[in-house]
């Protein structure tokens, strides 16, 4: 007969505290949802206030916990001084998603410094600056936490022209994933990113520049992939069940790198 530990079988996150970047809307806002049904209590951090309560409230509303800080993840300042803020008010969170970026497109030979820097600066730094500021708090509590990074699928396969600095921006991301994962495994700490393919979300239809499509490329074979889908994979790498899966990338698109 084999005997194992089955508890270890679940996605259950009952007790946990759970930040999100970018909560307010698309992606980030069905992983908020996904995670408080899963039973953790949610801390949507955005830059846009009235979508960030538009979350809180909506969860409030289930019967969920859930509580909105109002910062711009680029802003080293601001991560610094509101994750103390909410460390001091509710304790070190034991998950935390780095969901939040900018998708603006831009044909490469029409780009700037600025835009470059500014894709960075939200993607990549503000990526950083979260999980530097979330993995200390989470060491001095003696939490062994999760941390999951949403790249994008562009970072393997350039999808549709005018997203360099972009698929730039969130390859930083995905090596963030790996050295991080590599320096806080001492903690007992994973961290591993989500790769989603094309999401239809508020930001993704606003995104402003070029929609080429480029050389032919086929479409997904099982379709078109909702937040839903994200933040499922997002509930895996945060659960029990995922607790020595780490510096993994897990790709979201419903096939398209078979197309
Ligand atoms: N939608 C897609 O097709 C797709 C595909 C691959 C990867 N992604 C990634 O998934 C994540 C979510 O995408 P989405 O489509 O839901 O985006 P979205 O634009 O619909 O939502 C992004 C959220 O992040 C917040 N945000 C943006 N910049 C911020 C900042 N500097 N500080 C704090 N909050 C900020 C916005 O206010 C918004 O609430 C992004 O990182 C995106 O790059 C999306």
């Amino acid at each position: 007969m084999i005997t194992m530990d089955t508890s270890i079988f679940s996605f259950r996150l009952d007790g946990q505290l759970a930040v999100v970047t970018g909560g307010g809307m698309g992606i980030g806002a069905a992983i908020s949802v996904a995670l408080a049904s899963a039973g953790a209590r949610i801390v949507v951090v955005d830059r846009d206030e009235s979508a960030a309560s538009g979350t809180v409230e909506n969860l409030c509303t289930s019967g969920h916990p859930a509580e909105a800080v109002i910062l711009d993840i680029s802003d080293e300042a601001s991560v610094t001084h509101e994750m103390e803020r909410l460390v001091a008010r509710v304790g070190a969170p034991n998950i935390l998603i780095n969901n939040a970026g900018l998708q603006h497109r831009k044909l490469l030979l029409d780009t700037n410094a600025q835009e470059w820097d500014r894709m960075h600066a939200v993607n990549t730094r503000g990526a950083f600056l979260m999980l530097r500021e979330c993995s200390k708090a989470m060491i001095a509590a003696g939490i062994q936490g999760r941390v999951v990074n949403i790249c994008s699928l562009g970072i393997l396969h350039p999808m549709i022209w005018g997203l360099a600095a972009y698929a730039s921006s969130k390859g930083g991301v995905m090596a963030l994933t790996r050295n991080a994962a590599f320096e806080l495994a001492a903690h007992g700490i994973t961290v591993n990113a989500v790769l989603p393919g094309g999401v239809a979300t508020p930001g993704a239809m606003a995104a402003t520049g070029p929609a080429v499509a480029g050389p032919a490329l086929r479409g997904s074979p099982l379709g078109q992939c909702e937040p839903v889908d994200i933040a499922a994979a997002v509930v895996f790498l945060a659960s029990p069940a995922a607790r020595f899966i780490t510096a993994q990338s897990l790709c979201v698109d419903a096939g398209f790198l078979l197309s």
